[in-house]
């Protein structure tokens, strides 16, 4: 028999503005794992943040088992078993992986003291990451650990309360195709003990290898559901953004330039004993493979000027160029698209319209002027050619939806002249139409001569996007795979530092 375990019904949901959830309905078995999908700003977070006690809803109740809330505290959300593995990361920087697994339920010792017991709570959360597969410790702080590895605390957090359902926006976003495999297995194995999983990714192979049941909002509202045996790609593009989407991937127009980006014997404070070499044409979009914490992006801050070069050094059209600092990097046309868009990428408390152009460079470029029609003509041109949605593009970009303060982010770099752009994991929590619009805007950029670098952890994307891919191991580049070598198999081969059939092998 089918059980019931939740069910959210009539939700609605109002911002300033935007209407955020209107009328949604949800329901929830017992072992279940739901595909939660739809655009940026669909709606998807806030529905989950109402079932998880973070918001009120305006309209609607929260059904658990017997009991009907029209509103839940996060307190009463996790009394009746729901968990959240953020689609931000919420982790205290300052703890260790114990700490805020535990946090809020600190294990105490005994006795009269009643001292947080540090110990047993790294003992208990040590199996908890070895069934995840974490390369880390229980002790290991919070701040030294990779966006990858943070969402895995998340996860051991999840894992920690023995929750009834665990609700992940888009937690692999940031993690490796190893580690994304991993997992799914994890998922499976929540399911087949009777735990429910409620799983919000824009990666669609991911959802058609996890999801019993695919439900699909668009613009607040539920527009479809897809049984397990109706999944397919094409259907959930259609229910999302509703029509047929023409090509993912956009050719480019012309063969690439002379001349480019070359890294030489460089050297990074990430891995000061090993030397980078590579070569990038302009034209070309160079994808950047590897498993998380291989150096891709330690590379990118040390060619932007982010991360101080230990040695070598690094050529634009066979010209050796100086980068001690961003500003010196912006000069000779060097771009970085960073990973982390709240710690480097975006200012939150900003409008849209000034975070999309140059005011924001004002830090880096000493570029105090601003002419604020321009600027608001500019804004208003980016908006639209990435589709930002947002009421206004006075709003401030916290209030926007994690994808749609990602294609802000690439606003702001794309409306620069670069010659190199390091683009570090682009598509990072973006929908599938938003997608093909930044492929298409980082090839326009490669035809007109432009040398790029995709630092990707989607497979597909890597493959799918790029002319030629360079895969990273420990510190070093491990081999360059030309477009016809390119495949799933050689990439995971080179990730692991093992060697294929390659053109150009560079050791160090
Ligand atoms: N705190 C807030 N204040 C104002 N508007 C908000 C707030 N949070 C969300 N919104 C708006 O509500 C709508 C739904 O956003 P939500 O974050 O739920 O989308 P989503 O489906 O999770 O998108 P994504 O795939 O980009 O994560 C969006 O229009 C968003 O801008
Ligand atoms: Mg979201």
């Amino acid at each position: 028999m089918v059980e019931t375990l939740l069910e959210l019904a009539g939700i609605g949901v109002s911002y300033p503005g935007v209407r955020a959830l209107d009328n949604v309905s949800l329901r929830l078995q017992r072992g279940e794992v739901v595909g939660l999908i739809g655009e940026n700003g669909a709606g998807k977070s806030t529905l989950m943040r109402v079932l998880g006690g973070v918001i009120a809803p305006s309209e609607g109740v929260i059904r658990v088992g017997e009991t009907t809330h029209p509103r839940m505290t996060v307190r009463e959300a996790t009394q009746a078993g729901i968990a959240f593995v953020h689609q931000e990361l919420n982790l205290f920087e300052n703890l260790d992986v114990a700490a805020n697994v535990f946090i809020g339920r600190e294990k105490l010792t005994g006795g009269g003291l009643r001292l947080v017991d540090n110990a047993q709570m790294r003992a208990s959360v040590a199996p908890l990451l070895a069934r995840l597969g974490a390369d880390f410790s229980p002790d290991t702080l919070v701040d030294n650990l990779s966006i990858a590895q943070r969402q895995m605390v998340e996860i051991a957090k999840a894992l920690s309360i023995d929750a009834r359902v665990i609700i992940m926006d888009e937690p692999t976003s940031s993690l490796t195709i190893s580690e994304t495999e991993r997992l799914l297995e994890v998922i499976a194995d929540l399911k087949a003990h009777g735990i429910s999983v409620i799983y919000i990714s824009h990666r669609l192979g991911e959802i058609m290898t996890c999801a019993d049941r695919v439900v699909v909002l668009r613009d607040g509202r539920t527009v479809g559901e897809l049984a397990r045996n109706e999944l397919s790609h094409a259907a959930m593009i259609r229910l999302m953004i509703g029509r047929d989407l023409k090509a993912l991937y956009t050719p480019p127009k012309r063969a690439p330039q002379p001349g480019g980006c070359s890294i030489v014997d460089l050297v990074t404070t990430a891995f000061p004993d090993r030397q980078i070499n590579l070569s990038v044409r302009r034209g070309e979009i160079f994808g950047l493979a590897g498993l998380v914490g291989a150096g891709r992006t330690s590379l990118a801050r040390a060619a932007f000027g982010i991360d101080p070069v230990l040695g070598g050094e690094i050529r634009i059209d066979n010209e050796k160029v100086a980068v001690a600092s961003p500003r010196d990097a912006i000069r000779q046309g060097i771009y970085l698209v960073p990973e982390d868009r709240k710690k480097s990428g975006l200012v939150l408390e900003m409008p849209i319209r000034e975070n999309v152009t140059l005011a924001s460079l004002a830090n880096y470029a000493r570029m105090w002027l601003v002419d604020g029609a321009a600027e608001r003509k500019a804004a208003k041109e980016q908006s639209k050619s990435l589709s930002i949605r947002a009421p206004s593009i006075d709003i401030e970009a916290v209030t926007l939806s994690g994808g749609n303060q990602q294609k802000v982010v690439l606003g702001k770099w794309l409306s620069m002249q670069p010659r190199v752009m390091f683009f570090d994991e682009p598509t990072r929590g973006i929908d599938v139409g938003a997608k093909s619009e930044i492929y298409a805007l980082m090839r326009d950029l490669a035809d007109r001569g432009v040398a790029i670098v995709m630092i990707s952890s989607d497979m597909e994307e890597v493959i799918g996007v790029s002319d030629r891919v360079g895969v990273m191991h420990e510190g070093t580049v491990s081999g360059v795979l030309e477009r016809d070598q390119l495949s799933e198999y050689n990439v995971l081969r080179l990730a692991m530092g093992q060697a294929v059939q390659t053109t150009e092998v560079v050791t160090s």
